[in-house]
């Protein structure tokens, strides 16, 4: 609904006095007329602004002040992106009934003092990019916030001290933000004026200094985001109320709580982007469950401060600990982890972790996943009964390669394995290493091989880029692998049973870039299969698919096809929908049959128009879409001549040779005759 009709200003109702003389009748008509074409249009014409109930949106406008007839009792007003200057009550239409006031990206430098004082229900007061750093050079305050419980003075320009102008009177006010504005430092009073802040952000400001106290008078204070600032030490933290604490991006080399008995509510602590050297030192009795450590410098999980405080780490409530991007070598197991008794996800990956074990029974029984991705890993040990929840475990970008082949057999509750660019070898189901006999000692089976048969939750299994050379017979045989990824192992020698024993399960399977030139296990029996890569390979044909085949895509992108057999496209049409085959060498005439066919089979090809195919009249790739069945049967017409012309020159040589044959004959006769 548009302001303008909705608000028009309304004439007051003229009362026509009945007995009048004529000519006043008249001065009083012309005097109506006159009024009404001044006011028509109105002088006071409204913008067209939106208006809900009590709601008004004037978002954009060049407005240098609230339009003048607003509702009486507008409750939201959204003045966001225009030109107010001056905020003044006049400019506000002398309205004091705003609940919410949105002054977002004007030109603010002045406010009047005592503006807000009597707007006693106004409790969102937005004035983020203004220019309120030329209010606060004038020295004025700007008075009570009654009733104000979330104030925005983000984006103002407004550096150290110049706060106070604005929250010296502000009894109600819960959440302040201080975003991108160029505080360098928080001093101990900053917050005297607004003692019931929940809520404070001062990220994107250069904050290098914190006075004692600042924050400590706020008992309220559940959350503090200091992120993008210049801390580099906080050593003494105590704001046992807080919940979550944001320093992320900051260049905090230490972190150490003040040691008390008092329990720390603290939740959520990021300390990623930082140059966190050690462990960080939080206090005994803490309540976190979040805690990011990724992109600093850690060495080592030693704990800031002494070494003697390494044995008095405890996170019981820890859920999420991120220590990605550091230069970690190692974690002693025992000392680490037995503290973290609540654990589910553990990002360790991009560190330089050579080894990582968790032997002892019961540690990390509640992790769910562990992302140890990109280290130089090359040595891995899980006891039997650790990490029983573990589902996913993310591997790749390491240096395994001997591994305990029954490793991951252990790991019962494990769905998704990443084993990608690593270097392990498949076990064949039927090798001793992979059980179901008693386990075998290091002696009697030398690592070499990995048993990922018996896996008995194992879904998804990423192998690609391994090296792997070969896939033994029965490779997964008791894993219900759905997704199976062996791509980028070039020259990989897959047993003809190799996947026998996915028959029911196997959905997705992997097999581009492997140099294969044809493929020698068997899918047809596969009866659960819908999505198969082949691409990048040198495969000369299709491979053969029973009646049974369910594959719904097929990826045969550049490949060395130059036909495609119609038995095998007949075995997939049923279930086919999606079909790649762009940048394969494939004859036009060769493949005319196979391309109707699957032209009128409603498959979708997505490449198409990378799909080419070679013609002997066409010195370019001719696309598959503009090859017509005449272009081939011109190709047959001078075979078929060919023919003819031979024929009929050995027919006439036959001719020639019989006439021959009975001339001389009569030659001879008649020589003997003679
Ligand atoms: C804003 O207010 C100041 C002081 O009251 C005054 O000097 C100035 O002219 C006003 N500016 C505009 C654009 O109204
Ligand atoms: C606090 O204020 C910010 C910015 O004005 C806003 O995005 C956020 O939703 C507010 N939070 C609460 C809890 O009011
Ligand atoms: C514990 O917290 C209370 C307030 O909750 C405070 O008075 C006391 O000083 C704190 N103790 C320590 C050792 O900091
Ligand atoms: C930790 O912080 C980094 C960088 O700030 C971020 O990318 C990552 O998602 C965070 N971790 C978690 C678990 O949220
Ligand atoms: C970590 O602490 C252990 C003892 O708790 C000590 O032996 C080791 O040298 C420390 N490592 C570093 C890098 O400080
Ligand atoms: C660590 O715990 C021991 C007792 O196990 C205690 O004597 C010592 O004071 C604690 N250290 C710290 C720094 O709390
Ligand atoms: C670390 O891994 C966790 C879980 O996989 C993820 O949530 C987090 O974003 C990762 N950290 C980074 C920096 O990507
Ligand atoms: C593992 O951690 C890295 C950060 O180092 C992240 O980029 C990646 O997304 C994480 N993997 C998963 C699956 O969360
Ligand atoms: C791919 O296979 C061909 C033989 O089929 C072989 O000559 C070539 O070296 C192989 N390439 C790679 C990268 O293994
Ligand atoms: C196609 O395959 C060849 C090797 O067979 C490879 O070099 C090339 O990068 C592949 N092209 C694409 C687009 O994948």
């Amino acid at each position: 609904m548009k302001v303008s009709s909705a608000m028009a200003p309304v004439q007051p109702p003229v009362q026509l006095p009945v007995q009048l003389p004529v000519q006043l009748w008249f001065q009083l008509l012309l005097l109506l007329l006159v009024s009404r074409a001044a006011s028509a249009p109105p002088p006071r014409h409204l913008p067209p602004c939106q208006v809900v109930q009590m709601d008004v949106i004037c978002r954009d406008l060049s407005l240098r002040g609230a339009p003048l007839n607003l509702p009486p009792d507008v409750q939201r007003l959204d003045l966001s992106r225009n030109q107010v200057q001056n905020l003044t009550q006049e400019s506000l239409g002398f309205h004091t009934s705003f609940h919410h006031l949105d002054l977002h990206a004007n030109k603010i430098l002045f406010i009047q003092p005592g503006l807000f004082r009597d707007m006693s229900e106004l409790r969102v007061l937005d004035l983020s990019k203004n220019h309120l750093n030329v209010f606060a050079l004038s020295k004025l305050h700007i008075g009570r916030l009654t009733a104000v419980e979330s104030l925005d003075l983000s984006s103002n320009g407004l550096y150290t001290g110049m706060s106070d102008y604005f929250l010296s009177d502000s009894p109600s006010l819960a959440n302040l933000s201080l975003n991108s504005n160029s505080i360098t430092k928080i001093a101990h009073n900053t917050f005297s004026g607004s003692l019931f802040l929940k809520k404070i952000s001062l990220h994107n400001n250069v904050i290098l200094e914190i006075e004692d106290g600042a924050f400590d008078i706020l008992h309220h204070l559940t959350e503090l985001d200091l992120s993008k600032n210049s801390i580099t030490c906080i050593d003494d933290f105590n704001l046992y109320n807080l919940k979550v604490l944001n320093l992320n991006r900051n260049s905090i080399e230490i972190f150490q709580s003040t040691q008390s008995q008092n329990v720390s509510q603290l939740r959520s602590l990021d300390l990623s982007q930082n140059k966190m050297l050690y462990f960080p030192h939080i206090s005994e009795n803490n309540m976190l469950e979040f805690l990011n450590i990724s992109r600093n410098q850690l060495q080592t999980v030693n704990v800031s401060g002494s070494q003697g405080q390494q044995s008095n780490l405890t996170f019981n409530h820890l859920r999420y600990l991120d220590m990605s991007h550091n230069q970690l070598s190692s974690i002693p197991e025992h000392q680490f982890f037995k503290c973290m008794t609540s654990l589910e996800v553990l990002n360790v990956s991009h560190n330089c972790i050579r080894s990582f074990s968790i032997t002892h029974e019961g540690l990390l029984r509640t992790v769910r996943v562990i992302n140890l991705s990109y280290n130089s890993l090359q040595s891995l040990a899980f006891g039997a009964g650790a990490l029983r929840s573990l589902r996913r475990l993310y591997l790749h970008g390491n240096a395994l390669t001997a591994l305990d082949p029954q490793l991951f057999q252990r790991l019962s509750s494990l769905r998704y394995l990443h084993l990608e660019q690593n270097s392990v070898r498949v076990c064949g189901s039927e090798e001793p290493q992979c059980g179901p006999g008693p386990v075998l000692s290091e002696q009697e089976a030398p690592p070499g091989c990995v048993c990922f048969s018996r896996a008995h939750k194992l879904h998804s299994l990423y192998l690609s880029d391994n090296n792997l050379l070969t896939l033994p017979e029965k490779a997964f045989v008791d894993s219900p692998l759905k997704v199976l990824d062996l791509s980028l192992n070039p020259g990989l020698d897959m047993h003809k049973d190799s996947l026998s024993g996915l028959e029911h399960s196997l959905v997705h399977l992997l097999l581009s870039e492997n140099n294969i030139s044809s493929l020698t296990a068997d899918l047809s029996s596969l009866r659960s299969l819908r999505h198969v890569d082949l691409s990048t390979n040198q495969l000369r044909a299709l491979p053969e698919w029973s009646g049974q085949s369910s594959i719904e895509s097929l990826n045969l992108q550049n490949n060395s096809l130059v036909s495609l057999d119609r038995r095998s496209l007949l075995a997939l049409e049923r279930s086919l929908k999606t079909l790649y085959m762009g940048s394969n060498p494939l004859s036009c005439c060769h493949s005319l049959a196979a391309l109707h066919m699957v032209q009128h089979s409603g498959v979708v090809v997505p490449d198409i128009e990378a799909v080419t195919c070679v013609h002997q009249e066409h010195p370019e790739p001719v696309n598959i879409e503009k090859v017509t069945q005449d272009m081939c049967h011109g190709a047959g017409v001078p075979n078929y001549a060919v023919v003819i012309v031979t024929l009929l020159v050995l027919l006439i040589l036959l001719g020639l040779l019989l006439k021959c044959v009975h001339l001389r004959r009569k030659r001879h006769s008649r020589s003997f005759t003679a």
